[in-house]
C-alpha cells in the first residue's frame, strides 16, 4: 500500500511545510512548484541534468534491476528469450505487450517479410552519398526520408496506420543498414530475399555476390538473432529518450526513430564495442595485460567494455553474448583477440579495483569480437545495434502515443545569461 505515503518538505526560507504524495517511489516534480510560488517567484523546480534521478514516464515495456542483473521484456527474462525465441517474436512481444498466437505470428512474419523492399528513389538517395560516408549517417537520413514516402504516417492516432509504419520500419531497417554497408564497399546493393528469415535475409543483403541464392550459415544467422534480441530494448536510455522526446511533438514515427538513430550514433551510447576492439588491438599480446591493468588502476584510461550505469552486479546480456562467441568462432575461426579479452576479464574479475567498484563486463565487451569475426567493419557495429533497437523504440513510441499523461517534452532551465541589456546598433558598436 503506497497510497498514504507522503513526503513532508519544509521550505527553510519561509518555514512553510508542504506534504507531497509519494506514488510508486516517486514524487511529482510539479508538486514542488507550489513551494515558494508568488507573483515574483515561479516556484521551486527540480534540477537534473541527464535525468539521472527523474522518471519521465510509466512504462510496461522493459524491466531492469541493475543490482540483481535482471533484464526482462514485458516480464520475460532476457535469458529465456535469447535461448528460445526469435527476434521477430520478441519484436512482436515488445510492441504488442504479449507473445503472439500461432496465427498472429504467421501474419506478423509475413507482413515484415513483405515490406523489406524500399522505394527505388531511396536507393538513389543512398547512392548520392560519398564513397566513405559513415553508414550511421546514411541510415539516419534514409530513415528520416521514409516519412516522405508514407505521408499518411503523420496520422499517429490511427491504430491501423500506425501498425503499417511499425511493420515498414522493422522490415526496412535491415535493408537500409545493409545497403549503407555495401555502399562503403562499392558493391551493388542486394535486394531482399523473402524466402529467408529476418537475420538470414540481412546476411544475404550484406554478403551476397554473384551466386543465384545466398545460403547463410544457420549458426551465424542464429548468433545474429541472439544479438538482435539482446539489443531490442533497454528502457529509458539516451536514444529511447530521444525517440520519446521527438515523438512527443506528435511527429510521424520515421522522424522520431531517426532521432533515435542519431542519438545512438554518439560514442557514449552506441560506440563502446568499437572502443573495446581498438583497446584489445592496442594491447596486442597477453603479456602486455598486467601493465595495461596497472594503467587503468592509476586512472590513465578505462577498461572499455567494463562497468555500467545500471548493472552493478553483472550485465545479463554479457553472459549470453559470451556463449554466442563460441558459436560464431566455430564457423569463422577464433578471433585472436579473444585470448586477450578472456585473460583481461580473468585478471580484472580477481582485482580489488574492479571488485570494489562493481565493474563487470558489459554487453559491449564481447559483441565487437563477434561483429569483427562476421567481417563487419567497426563503423557497422552501431548499425547492428540500431536495427533491433528499432523494435524497442517503436514499442516505447506506441506507449507514449497512447499515454494520456504524456505531454510535449519541454524541460525547464535555470537561466544564467544577461538580462535587459540595451541594444546598441552595429553602426554604433563598430565605430
Ligand atoms: N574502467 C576503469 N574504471 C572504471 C570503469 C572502467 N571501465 N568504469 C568505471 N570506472 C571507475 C570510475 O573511474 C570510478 O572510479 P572512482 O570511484 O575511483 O572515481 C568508478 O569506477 C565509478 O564509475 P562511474 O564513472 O561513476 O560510473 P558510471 O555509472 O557513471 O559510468 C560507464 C558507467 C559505463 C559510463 C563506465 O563504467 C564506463 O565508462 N565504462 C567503459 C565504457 C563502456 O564499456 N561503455 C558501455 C556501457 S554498456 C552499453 C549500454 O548499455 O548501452
Amino acid at each position: 500500500m503506497t497510497e498514504n505515503h507522503t513526503l513532508t518538505v519544509r521550505d527553510n526560507r519561509t518555514g512553510e511545510e508542504y506534504e507531497l504524495p509519494i506514488t510508486d517511489g516517486t514524487v511529482r516534480a510539479s508538486d514542488f512548484n507550489q513551494i515558494g510560488k508568488s507573483a515574483d517567484d515561479p516556484g521551486l523546480a527540480l534540477y537534473d541534468p541527464g535525468f539521472t534521478n527523474t522518471a519521465s514516464t510509466r512504462s510496461s515495456v522493459t524491466y531492469i534491476d541493475g543490482d540483481k542483473g535482471i533484464l526482462e521484456y514485458r516480464g520475460y527474462p532476457i535469458e529465456q528469450l535469447a535461448e528460445k525465441s526469435t527476434f521477430l517474436e520478441v519484436a512482436y512481444l515488445l510492441i504488442h505487450g504479449e507473445l503472439p498466437t500461432e496465427k498472429q505470428h504467421e501474419q506478423w512474419v509475413h507482413e515484415i517479410t513483405f515490406h523489406t523492399f524500399v522505394h527505388e528513389n531511396l536507393k538513389s538517395q543512398l547512392q548520392g552519398f560519398r564513397y566513405d560516408a559513415h553508414p550511421m549517417g546514411m541510415l539516419l537520413s534514409s530513415v528520416g526520408a521514409l516519412s516522405t514516402f508514407y505521408p499518411e504516417a503523420r496520422n499517429i492516432h490511427d491504430p491501423d496506420i500506425r501498425h503499417d509504419q511499425i511493420v515498414r520500419l522493422i522490415a526496412k531497417m535491415p535493408t537500409l543498414g545493409a545497403w549503407s554497408f555495401r555502399h562503403a564497399q562499392g558493391k551493388p546493393y542486394v535486394y531482399p530475399d523473402n524466402d529467408l528469415t529476418y537475420t538470414e535475409n540481412f546476411l544475404s543483403m550484406l554478403f551476397k555476390m554473384s551466386e543465384q541464392k545466398y545460403n547463410p550459415d544457420p549458426r551465424l544467422a542464429k548468433a545474429l538473432e541472439v544479438l538482435f534480441i539482446l539489443h531490442a530494448d533497454h528502457e529509458q536510455n539516451c536514444s529511447t529518450n530521444a525517440v520519446r522526446s521527438v515523438g512527443s511533438s506528435q511527429v510521424d514515427p520515421y522522424s522520431a526513430v531517426s532521432s533515435g538513430v542519431a542519438a545512438l550514433y554518439g560514442p557514449l551510447h552506441g560506440g563502446a564495442n568499437e572502443a573495446v576492439l581498438k583497446m584489445l588491438k592496442r594491447i596486442g599480446t597477453p603479456d602486455k595485460i598486467p601493465a595495461f591493468i596497472e594503467g587503468v588502476k592509476k586512472g590513465e584510461e578505462k577498461l572499455m567494455g567494463f562497468g555500467h550505469r545500471v548493472y552493478k552486479n553483472f550485465d545479463p546480456r554479457a553472459t549470453i553474448i559470451k556463449k554466442a562467441v563460441d558459436d560464431v568462432f566455430a564457423v569463422t575461426g577464433v578471433n585472436p583477440l579473444l585470448e586477450i579479452a578472456q585473460e583481461l576479464e580473468r585478471i580484472a574479475l580477481e582485482d580489488d579495483y574492479f571488485i570494489s567498484r562493481k565493474l563487470y563486463p558489459n554487453v559491449d565487451f564481447y559483441s565487437g569480437l563477434i561483429y569483427e569475426a562476421l567481417q563487419f567493419p567497426p563503423e557497422m557495429f552501431t548499425v547492428l545495434f540500431a536495427i533491433p533497437r528499432t523494435a524497442g523504440w517503436l514499442a516505447q513510441w506506441v506507449e507514449l502515443v497512447d499515454d494520456k499523461e504524456q505531454k510535449i517534452a519541454r524541460p525547464k532551465q535555470i537561466y544564467t545569461g544577461d538580462r535587459r541589456l540595451d541594444f546598441v546598433s552595429a553602426q554604433e558598436r563598430w565605430k
